[in-house]
């Protein structure tokens, strides 16, 4: 994962990726560090810091204490060598000619570095970036200092991926940067110009960027933009106009971006709905999917990871239930390496906020080699998945910082329920009244969540109760368990509360044997026809000690026999209760993680982009 910025221009380089690099932390926080080509002395100068990036602010007295305009930076998610200032980026040469800042995996850094170590060079970290910064240092000088040729020579012989800034200490003021399967933009204003991992890194400097593709080079100076090919021959880019707000990447007022993005979801729900809709019918002629396609299409599947898998999960009982349409769903690790036999009438659904994970991505490449046809769900405008797909449906989600995702699951969810009734309309499984219907009811769904919102203190005084809980288990049927899915993920990922998520008819297969006295069970119970069943379960771990906790709608008043403690969400079509029950398990996740005293927004040992498999 990692995240890096650069910058080239008139302004003094440090505090500008010290700025840029803190809108990235969410792509990992172990260690930061800056590279800053100091003019005077005419040398590069490396700070390093363990731990967050606040360590590298207070060493470098905010970035005042590098002087410069000219520099790249990093904050790190470790993969080689435990996080430690050694480890951390900007790495360099011996002779500190080459420094080099990384995002990604150089799978053969054993062999380069063997091959390296052959040639008399020495290595002080565990890092494979230390290994490619000393291979590019190798060709600079046997290229006579030709940037280019070292680079291309260099990166050609490395496998795996990389997002790479690069300052040579002959090159005053200027910054190369290379990429291969790790996010990375370029972006100018009249002052500069900047390298990033993402866009938020430069967002509040400018909003015109360009997308490196892979297997692409990029020269900046402080005069201009130059792009390459890996052969070194020069191409032309197209740059892009970002239309976010860059408001909408701060905390607003809001102690921890989660919660800040749990508000947004009324919004992010209705601008998504609005950008599928002309004229009171769902449009999806932008996306470039037509209704001939549609209608002899045979299987759907669904790839992707955590939560946008539980999307895909929802996905299947949606879709199965208003089409004649199969769909399979599958971890994106999974199916890349399963050789999944695809027939030909078939539409791969690829699911992902970020548009960078690294095993959706890969599925989507072996989907698209077997020449079958791709949809990407994806929040990140120009990102790899939403390039690389032959279809994309973007999800109006805006920038979504905390680690923990909410707000794009949510638009994931509506761009699920459009598909789901496009096609059953021009399959003639769902009649136009129908569709008209679920519109309708679709519309009212972010009044539905804003009124679940403000229910919020009362959640929050049920997670102090349970914060210093041990286990806890999450059951449900049908759609229910779709939800408990992602219910489960939320709770363990931001509280480090250990937690499962079972279909309820299943705990008595097992599990109901961890099952103590006082062990929170929360029964998710939307789906008329399952919910009393899933009350049945609920009954029966009850009676072995269990306390439980119910969300089921209102009016189901009953439950309150039985339930300890019920939370109700307004009454909606049954196909899309995911986008009510889930507000309230995501506002317990975040209350137990509070009040556990864990870094909401940046838990531990996670990355918001997972761009290594
Ligand atoms: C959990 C979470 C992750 C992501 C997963 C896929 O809160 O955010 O499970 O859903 O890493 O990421 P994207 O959607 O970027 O492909």
């Amino acid at each position: 994962m990692c995240g890096i910025v650069g910058y080239t221009g008139d302004e003094s380089a440090a505090p500008i990726i010290l700025e840029g690099l803190s809108k990235l932390e969410y792509r990992g926080y172990d260690s930061a560090g800056m590279a800053v080509f100091n003019d005077k002395i005419q040398k590069i100068e490396i700070v390093k810091e363990k731990g967050r990036l606040q360590g590298l602010i207070e060493k470098t007295n905010a970035g005042n204490a590098m002087m410069g305009c000219c520099g790249i930076g990093h904050t790190r998610w470790a993969t080689h060598g435990i996080p430690s200032q050694k480890n951390a980026h900007p790495h360099f040469s011996d002779d500190k000619m080459v420094v080099a800042v990384h995002n990604g995996i150089i799978e053969n850094f054993h062999e380069l570095k063997e091959y390296l170590q052959n040639k008399g060079y020495e290595f002080y970290s565990e890092t494979d970036t230390e290994t490619v910064t000393k291979l590019i240092d190798y060709y600079y000088k046997k290229t006579e200092h030709n940037p280019l040729e070292s680079l291309s020579k260099a990166l050609i012989r490395v496998r795996g991926s990389y997002a790479l800034g690069i300052m040579f200490s002959d090159r005053p003021g200027v910054i190369y940067a290379a990429r291969k399967d790790s996010p990375l933009i370029v972006g100018k204003n009249d002052g500069g110009k900047f390298i990033a991992s993402d866009v938020p890194a430069i967002l509040s400097r400018t909003r015109n960027v360009y997308y490196i593709d892979n297997m692409e080079m990029v020269e900046l100076s402080g005069e201009e933009i130059k792009f390459y090919n890996i052969d070194g021959e020069e191409i032309t880019k197209e740059q892009v106009t970002i239309n976010w707000d860059a408001q909408s990447a701060e905390k607003g007022g809001y102690e921890h971006f989660m919660m800040k993005e749990i508000h947004e979801q009324p919004k992010v729900v209705k601008d998504t709905l609005q950008a599928f809709l002309k004229d009171g019918q769902i449009d999806l002629k932008d996306v470039g999917l037509n209704e001939e396609m549609m209608k002899s299409l045979k299987k759907l599947y669904i790839i992707a990871c955590g939560s946008a898998y539980h999307v895909g999960v929802t996905a299947k009982y949606v879709i199965e239930d208003l089409t004649d349409v199969m769909v399979e769903v599958d971890l994106a690790s999974e199916f890349r390496y399963r050789d999944p036999k695809i027939p030909e009438d078939s539409l791969v659904v690829i699911i992902s906020q970020s548009g960078e994970t690294a095993d959706s991505l890969a599925a989507l490449r072996m989907v698209k080699e077997k020449e079958i046809n791709t949809l990407g769900i994806v929040n990140v405008v120009g990102s790899s998945i939403a390039r690389e797909a032959d279809y994309t449906m973007y999800t109006i989600a805006g920038p979504e910082i905390a680690v923990a995702t909410t707000k794009a699951y949510s638009a994931q969810l509506i761009c699920i329920y459009l598909l789901a009734i496009y096609m059953g309309r021009v399959k003639g499984s769902l009649e136009e009244k129908v569709c008209q219907d679920m519109l309708q009811e679709m519309m009212t769904l972010p009044d539905k969540i804003e009124k679940i919102l403000t229910d919020k203190d009362r959640i929050q005084w049920f997670a102090n109760k349970f914060a210093s809980a041990k286990d806890m288990f999450f059951i449900g049927r049908g759609l229910d368990y779709a939800i408990c899915l992602e219910g489960s993920l939320k709770m363990k990922e931001i509280s480090y509360v250990h937690s499962e998520a079972y279909a309820a008819g299943e705990l008595k297969h097992g599990t109901i044997s961890l099952i103590e006295d006082g062990t929170l069970v929360v029964g998710l119970m939307t789906q008329t026809s399952l919910g009393e069943k899933t009350l049945s379960n609920m009954v029966e771990v009850k009676s072995r000690g269990a306390y439980l906790m119910g969300v089921t709608e209102y009016g189901n008043y009953n439950i309150e026999n039985t339930v300890n403690f019920v939370v109700y969400v307004p009454k909606t079509d049954a196909h899309f209760t995911s986008s009510l029950a889930i507000i309230p398990l995501q506002l317990l996740g975040y209350y137990i993680s509070v009040a556990r005293g864990v870094d909401v927004d940046k838990p531990r040992n996670l990355a918001k982009s997972v761009t290594v498999e």
